[in-house]
């Protein structure tokens, strides 16, 4: 079983966000998912609420995540996305010690760059793979990436932290289908915040396949050292 914890320590960046919508694109019969809402904020599990089909299934928790993936595991769940609270308590490191692999939602100022570098901290030290995922990013225009995003990645680079080449851009659709319980494929499949999750999701898999020795390309994590 896959499990992809969303973590960081700002409020904002956007881990109820791709968790939710993550979740949404991922789930099928033959591939079943799960939720876990660890954020006492509980935003998944109010989106959650809104959703006809109840699918995929939710479980809350704080401290009590690695139970849950346990038991998901012999339900015969395949995946699992974890949304944490804004912080970096004793819960969250729970979930990433939990985890498959660490995703840090950033946004492309300033101040995120500071919060990225003390999340990447923690998934180093309990030693889980991890990687930056630029969100809510201006758009590209001509195909040429905004300036504020080329100078995140480089900020990026220049600590070292592993950044996914894509970007979530800002976009209404995103914040739109959340407030019907949906994501962003099931709202409307051919805009283009449904193409950036599913390119998102695909990243995604082949980290994990790469995690687990089963694919050799380029990934967009890296492993603690
Ligand atoms: N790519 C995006 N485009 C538009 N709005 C976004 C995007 N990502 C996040 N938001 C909005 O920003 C706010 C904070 O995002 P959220 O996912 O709740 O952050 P976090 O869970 O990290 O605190 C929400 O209102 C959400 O709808
Ligand atoms: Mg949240």
């Amino acid at each position: 079983m896959n499990v992809v914890v969303f973590a960081s320590r700002k409020g904002g960046s956007g881990k109820s966000t791709l968790a939710a919508h993550l979740a949404a694109h991922a789930h099928k019969s033959s591939r079943p998912c799960l939720i876990i809402d660890a954020d006492p904020q509980g935003s998944l599990t109010l989106w959650h609420k809104l959703r006809n089909s109840g699918e995929p299934p939710l479980k809350t928790t704080q401290r009590g995540v690695a139970d849950i993936i346990k038991a998901a595991k012999r339900d015969g769940i395949e995946w699992a996305f974890v949304d944490t609270a804004p912080n970096m308590s004793t819960s969250v490191t729970d979930a990433m010690r939990a985890g498959t692999i660490v995703v840090v939602p950033c946004r492309p100022g300033v101040f995120d760059l500071e919060a990225v570098r003390e999340t990447i901290g923690f998934a180093r030290a309990v030693r889980k793979p991890y990687a930056v995922v630029i969100n809510a990013a201006p758009p590209r225009r001509q195909d040429v990436e905004s300036p504020m995003v080329t100078q995140a990645r480089e900020s990026l680079a220049e600590l070292n932290i592993p950044v996914w080449g894509g970007q979530i851009t800002h976009r209404t659709n995103f914040s739109l289908a959340l407030a019907q319980g949906e994501g962003v494929k099931e709202y409307d499949a051919d805009s283009y915040a449904a193409v950036e999750i599913g390119r998102l999701w695909s990243a995604i898999e082949k980290s994990v396949r790469a995690i687990h020795g089963a694919h050799a390309g380029v990934v967009m994590h890296r492993m603690a050292a």
